[in-house]
């Protein structure tokens, strides 16, 4: 781990090295966890379709109550596996009735003989929310509040802003609006904590400033003390320590017009420390919407956003996510197939068959 201090990585800043090709465009994802919708959306058989970046997905409860997440073209022509059906086999495709079993394979159809598959991706169910991991298996699990704050998870509703995730979430490494926008006094010289390759913290001690809302929730002049970092592409964890207790994390999947689907939950030591939490958080993230809706992102980086810049180069240097390899896959394995058998047109009987299965 790097430890640093913001004055410290400003003395280390270099300058801007190569310019940025991953950090906000909204062409690349990289690999990471998304929560990519809501458990209680999804009872057995439902099948959605979700997009992470330009690209779809498929997410559904297979019958057995598992949720699992595949590409959205069926390996056979294509057909979108969204408009399918889920059966005893799996995801039943909605143009000639092939069957994709909970591993990808193929298990109902011509595929089978053929070895098709399409591609699958780890889903978890945490705190009520559906996470999948986008790209190949996990680098690292999702992260976990403390005994503490375990008691209660509360889950608000998916927000759309329209700002890239990448940047939503460096902002709270951004220093230098936090005076601004923010209206807070740094109290310390805040410490940064680099655990490459996809974490990075920072620490705070600050005190807000007085205002007629924070004098009407009661934080005018409170100190505040807070860890929030960065968890690879799509996530970051704040832990409060000052004025109340509590964790929460924010979500970050990025939609195809480049702006994001935000999704938070908050992990509480007690039910009613909401009412102490969520004024905390109305005082110290007021205006950032705005703010962030109104900007368009430019590579315009100075000494003073060192922190922040730090975290655009530790996306760059996070796998992409390359959906298509699979896809490569399967063209590779029917080349290789030697032995083709011929199947016999359908009757209604073998199809309903296929389905019942
Ligand atoms: S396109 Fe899906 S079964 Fe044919
Ligand atoms: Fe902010």
């Amino acid at each position: 781990m790097q430890m640093l201090t913001y004055k410290s990585a400003q003395q280390s800043f270099e300058g801007l090295k190569a310019p940025l090709r991953k950090f906000a465009n909204s062409d690349v994802v990289c690999e990471g966890w998304y929560a990519v919708g809501r458990s209680a959306d999804f009872a057995r058989g439902a099948v959605k379709k979700i997009s992470v970046g330009k690209r779809t997905l498929v997410l559904y409860r297979a019958l057995s109550g598992t949720m699992h997440a595949v590409e959205s073209a069926c390996a056979h022509l294509g057909a979108d596996l969204a408009q399918g059906t889920v059966v005893e086999k799996g995801l039943q495709c909605v143009f000639h009735r092939w069957c994709w079993g909970e591993d990808g394979n193929c298990t109902a159809g011509g595929g089978v003989s053929e070895n098709r598959s399409i591609r699958t991706y780890t889903v978890r169910e945490r705190w009520g929310i559906a996470w999948a991991w986008i790209g190949e298996s996990p680098r690292y699990e999702l992260p976990e509040p403390t005994a503490a704050n375990s008691r209660h998870a509360l889950c608000l509703r998916e927000r759309r802003i329209d700002c890239h995730p990448h940047v939503i979430l460096g902002n709270g490494l951004d220093f230098t609006h936090i005076v601004p926008v923010h209206g807070f006094q740094l109290l310390d010289d805040p410490t940064v904590e680099i655990e490459a390759p996809h974490r990075l913290t920072v620490g705070i001690h600050t005190r807000f400033k007085s205002s007629v809302m924070r004098k009407l929730l009661f934080l005018s002049g409170s100190a505040a003390r807070w860890r929030f970092t960065t968890i690879g592409p799509s996530l970051a964890w704040l832990s409060v320590q000052e004025p109340t207790p509590f964790e929460l994390v924010w979500a970050g999947r990025p939609l195809p017009d480049g702006s994001s689907a935000m999704q938070t939950v908050f992990f509480l030591p007690s039910r009613s420390a909401f009412v102490r939490a969520l004024p905390m958080m109305i005082a110290t993230t007021w205006k950032d919407k705005s703010v962030l809706e109104g900007l368009r992102f430019r590579e315009g980086f100075v000494v003073s956003d060192a922190v922040f810049y730090l975290y655009a180069q530790l996306i760059e240097k996070l796998p992409e996510w390359n959906p298509d390899n699979h896809s490569q896959r399967i063209v590779q394995k029917r080349d290789d197939a030697q032995e083709k058998s011929v199947i016999e047109p359908p009757t209604h009987a073998t199809l309903e068959e296929a389905q019942v299965r």
